[in-house]
C-alpha cells in the first residue's frame, strides 16, 4: 500500500516535471534564425504599419522595455495582428 502510494507520487512529480519543461521550452528563447527571421520581418512591416498617423518611432528612442508597453498600446491603435505585433517588436528592440 505505501509502495503504491509512493509510485502514484513519483508519477505525478515526473508528468509535472515533463509538462514544465516542455513548457519553458515552447515560451522560451526562440532560437536565433527565428528571431532573425522576425526582426526582418519587422523591419519591412515598421515603416508601413507605424508611418500611418505618425512618423515611425526608430528603436533606439526607447529602451526594450518601453518598447514593449509602447507595442501594447500601438499594436490596438494599429489594429496589428499577432504575428506581425512580434515582430515589429523584434525589430524595434533588435535595431540598436
Ligand atoms: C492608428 C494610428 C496609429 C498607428 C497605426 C500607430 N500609432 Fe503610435 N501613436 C498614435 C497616437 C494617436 C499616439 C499619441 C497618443 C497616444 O499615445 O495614444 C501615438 C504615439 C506613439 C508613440 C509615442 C510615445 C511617447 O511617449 O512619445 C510611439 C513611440 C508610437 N506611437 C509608436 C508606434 C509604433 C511602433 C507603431 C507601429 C506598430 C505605431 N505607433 C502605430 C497612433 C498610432
Amino acid at each position: 500500500m505505501k509502495t503504491k502510494a509512493l509510485m502514484f507520487i513519483l508519477v505525478v512529480a515526473a508528468g509535472i516535471t515533463f509538462s514544465f519543461t516542455g513548457w519553458a521550452q515552447t515560451a522560451g528563447a526562440q532560437s536565433a534564425a527565428e528571431k532573425r527571421a522576425l526582426f526582418m520581418r519587422g523591419a519591412e512591416l515598421w515603416p508601413v504599419y507605424c508611418n500611418t498617423c505618425h512618423n515611425a518611432r526608430p528603436g533606439p528612442e526607447f529602451s526594450p522595455s518601453e518598447w514593449n508597453m509602447i507595442m501594447m498600446h500601438m499594436r490596438t491603435q494599429a489594429n496589428l495582428p499577432a504575428q506581425d505585433a512580434r515582430a515589429i517588436l523584434e525589430y524595434l528592440k533588435g535595431s540598436r
